[in-house]
């Protein structure tokens, strides 16, 4: 028999405890960035869509892109402590277990936001100045907090499932990665495993008390959310590559300037909506909460954003 929510819960709190971890004692542990290692694997950069840069140049487009990915997961886990903290409500004077599985769900974000917060700082010792990650987490947690909890437990879960598949499909197993980087994302993932099982649970208790015409919006909420994270990622793939541009030590004329922009820019949306959107669990997830009509809107949403043709031999 399949186990209950409340059994479910108290798995996550199991492993909640079992894998515990902290910033410097366990992942810091004194260490600095390396700046002769891969910050990010090819599989998530695309640098292998750019075969004119060196493999200096390649490892330093690896260094901004991994930069950019520690950030962005301190911006989404503003939106997303906020958002567990507000479904935790629904607990206080019901299953304690499921309660109390949110209430370390939380801790955990508030914790890996240090961690991001840590690893900026730190990165930013070791690389050149005049990157720019401009986004207030806050002004961000008020968009995605003014949709549906449907939608935005949707677009949560996808996060929380992309991130253990960039560490188990190519973090883990890249040997020219930073130890440090690798470790990072590492400990991030032994949490976020058990956040993924709990934004399902939470997910479909929120779906069984949504009507089919409140469900209807909220996949428009869900569309107009993944629209925003392309604006964001959009944004900060011009930003990083004028950066990688100006900082790598050689100039670009207007054609590479143009190839390492939009390689930027199809990296991002692989690493922060695609590899989501495509991740099994989460489409079957989806599939068994939607209609045919209303995942044909989500597809035909996402089809624009698709690498582009140039990109595929990536
Ligand atoms: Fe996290
Ligand atoms: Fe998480």
């Amino acid at each position: 028999m399949d186990a209950t929510p409340t059994e479910r819960f108290a798995r996550c709190i199991a492993a909640s405890k079992r894998v515990r971890w902290e910033v410097e004692t366990d992942v810091i542990r004194g260490r600095r960035f390396d700046v002769t290692t891969k910050f990010l694997p090819d599989g998530l950069t695309l640098t292998t869509a750019l075969p004119s840069l060196t493999p200096d140049e390649k490892r330093y487009f690896s260094q901004v892109q991994g930069r950019t990915y520690a950030n962005m997961f301190g911006l989404v886990e503003r939106f997303i402590n906020a958002k567990v903290l507000e479904l935790s409500r629904d607990h206080w004077f019901g299953d304690q277990t499921a309660l109390e599985a949110l209430i370390r769900f939380s801790d955990e974000e508030l914790k890996h936001q240090a961690l991001f917060r840590r690893v900026e700082k730190l990165i930013s010792e070791a690389m050149p100045t005049g990157y720019s990650f401009s986004w207030n987490p806050n002004d961000v947690a008020g968009v995605v907090l003014g949709k549906s909890s449907w939608a935005v437990l949707a677009l949560t879960l996808h996060i929380e499932l992309f991130t253990q598949a960039h560490y188990r499909e190519s973090i883990r197993h890249d040997a020219e990665l930073s130890e440090l980087a690798r470790d990072v994302f590492r400990f991030h993932w032994r949490e976020e495993c058990q956040h993924a099982i709990m934004d399902e649970l939470e997910w479909r208790r929120v779906d069984a008390a949504t009507t089919p015409q409140g469900r209807d919006a909220a996949v428009e909420e869900l569309i107009e959310l993944v629209g925003a994270v392309d604006s964001i990622v959009t944004a900060q793939a011009a930003s990083d590559s004028r950066y990688f541009i100006a900082t790598c030590g050689r100039r670009f004329d207007a054609a590479a300037a143009e190839a390492v922009q939009q390689t930027m820019l199809a990296a991002y949306r692989l690493q922060y909506i695609l590899s989501g959107a495509r991740h099994p669990h989460f489409a079957a997830s989806l599939a068994s909460m939607t209609t045919d009509a209303q995942r044909g809107r989500i597809h035909a949403a996402l089809s624009g954003l698709a690498p582009m043709p140039m990109l595929n031999a990536a």
